[in-house]
């Protein structure tokens, strides 16, 4: 099985489960416009979002690296009219175009962009007291993903839903010795959730247009 297939078969998905669509096509013409990487969710993996966020019934969701923002209608569309989602986001230039994105998708309302270290938004979130999240969407720097877990698990309710994006890497993180930061990072991330007695998780492999990767999927205090 290949590439080619897996594009075919996510695009025979995508043609019978997901409408058309203008607003998420504008958002990555746009997103492509401004050279940013195509490395946001795919379109079927957006409504996997999507309908998880409604499945948890959220009406706050906190997303660790917003890109274009593609990612970030697809989980601002399932809150309610008086819901919250905020997207962290280190790259101004990025943020500009997300910032561009939920405007045009008339989310602007409800979805904001914060440009700076993630780890630093969600440190200053703490000390705030900022009110918990009901699902987290992890998708920034995978060697950051054990901090970001630590920190959203200070942001967290009984019940949160945290969704980590990339935890497969085409297989990399099979390689236990590897020195790439990320893979490291990634194996920190599962030994974490795998300790924490607050936590329940799984982690599923997919292929699709995206290569082969994974999400894994934690729920808090269940
Ligand atoms: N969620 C998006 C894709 C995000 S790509 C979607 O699916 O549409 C990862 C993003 O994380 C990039 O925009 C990158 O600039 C950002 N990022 C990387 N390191 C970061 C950090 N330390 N803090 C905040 N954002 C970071
Ligand atoms: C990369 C980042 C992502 O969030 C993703 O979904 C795919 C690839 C990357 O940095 O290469
Ligand atoms: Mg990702």
């Amino acid at each position: 099985m290949n590439q080619p297939q897996w594009n075919a078969m996510d695009d025979l998905l995508a043609s019978y489960l997901l409408e058309p669509d203008a607003v998420l096509d504008a958002a990555l013409a746009a997103s492509a416009a401004a050279n940013l990487p195509a490395i946001n969710v795919a379109p079927n993996q957006g409504k996997l979002l999507h309908l998880l966020a409604k499945l948890r019934g959220a009406r706050r969701i906190l997303e660790v690296g917003t890109l274009g923002g593609y990612s970030t209608i697809w989980l601002a569309r399932a809150l309610p009219a008086d819901g919250q989602l905020i997207s962290l986001e280190a790259n101004p230039d990025n943020a500009a175009v997300a910032r561009a994105n939920l405007e045009r998708a008339s989310l602007a309302g409800i979805a904001s962009v914060v440009i700076g270290a993630a780890a630093q938004t969600l440190e200053r979130f703490v000390v705030e007291g900022v009110e918990p999240f009901d699902m987290i969407f992890l998708d920034a720097d995978k060697k950051n993903y054990p901090e970001y877990l630590r920190l959203s698990l200070l942001l967290s309710r009984p019940g949160t839903l945290i969704v980590g994006d990339n935890v497969i890497r085409r297989g990399q993180i099979a390689d236990r010795a590897s020195d790439d930061p990320d893979v490291i990072g990634l194996h920190e991330f599962f030994r974490q959730l795998a300790q924490n007695p607050r936590l329940d998780s799984t982690a599923l492999q997919t292929v699709g247009s995206k290569g082969w990767d994974g999400f894994s999927m934690t729920l808090v205090d269940a």
